[in-house]
């Protein structure tokens, strides 16, 4: 059985955590942030001293310590648990967000979390977001979409957003993190970021988090229309 899974892969700040969680929402389908197991990987790492290159090491982390995903109510939508602890705060700090693109980029850490999203996407049905969820993790998912913004757009919004939440950071600095990160993603050798084939993607410098939804719910209501 074919699950109707909606794959949504995008850059950096791009809008996809917002736009997949209320599509999740709003078609009743669990939503997974497949980042947030890559920043949880990265906070074992940090916390046990492991070094960031060392792709052995870092693939043992999810075995040696229990990491769940849980949905929540909130904005985010979920939280995480590294050893029974709830850390999603501590996820979206500097340390982490630093670290996690050298993590993100080792085989043997993509080998186990892919492992490990692709077993939650054999019993739910999921709006999962990421990098490599329409390529690797779900190329069989029958909604895909790419989502993309300008790197001014996406920095403007990333800015807000921090400085929403208390953060000093300047405009250029952030401006270079997210270049750094777009660069590490879309360059490294296992699983680049490029849209998926068959890819709906969408720019959304223009539009809104609820048009973006919009668009998508649509195209998936029309073609399940169609397949009906
Ligand atoms: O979406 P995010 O910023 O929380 O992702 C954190 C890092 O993890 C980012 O550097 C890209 C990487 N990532 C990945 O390589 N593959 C995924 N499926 C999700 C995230």
């Amino acid at each position: 059985m074919t699950l109707p899974h909606i794959a949504i892969d995008g850059p950096v700040a791009s809008g996809k955590s917002t736009v997949a969680l209320m599509v999740a929402r709003r078609l009743n389908l669990l939503y997974i942030d497949t980042g947030a197991m890559y920043r949880v990987v990265a906070l074992a790492a940090l916390r046990d001293g492991v070094d960031l290159d060392d792709g052995e090491a870092l693939a043992e982390l999810p075995q040696r310590h229990q990491i769940d995903l849980k949905p929540a109510a909130d904005a985010r939508g979920y939280a995480v648990c590294l050893d029974g602890v709830d850390v999603t705060a501590q996820l979206f700090r500097g340390a982490v967000t630093a670290a996690v693109s050298t993590i993100a980029a080792q085989p043997q850490v993509r080998r186990v979390l892919v492992e490990r999203q692709r077993e939650i996407a054999r019993h739910h049905a999921v709006v999962m977001a990421g990098r490599d969820i329409g390529t690797v993790v779900l190329p069989n998912a029958p909604f895909k979409v790419f989502l993309t913004a300008s790197v001014a757009e996406r920095v403007r919004r990333r800015l807000e957003e921090m400085r929403a939440a208390g953060s000093t950071i300047d405009a250029q600095t952030l401006r270079e993190e997210v270049e750094r990160r777009d660069h590490t993603d879309t360059t490294r050798a296992e699983s680049p970021l490029v849209p998926a084939q068959g890819a709906l993607v969408l720019d959304s410098s223009a539009l809104s988090a609820e048009e973006v939804v919009d668009r998508i719910v649509s195209w998936v209501a029309s073609s399940t229309a169609a397949g009906a």
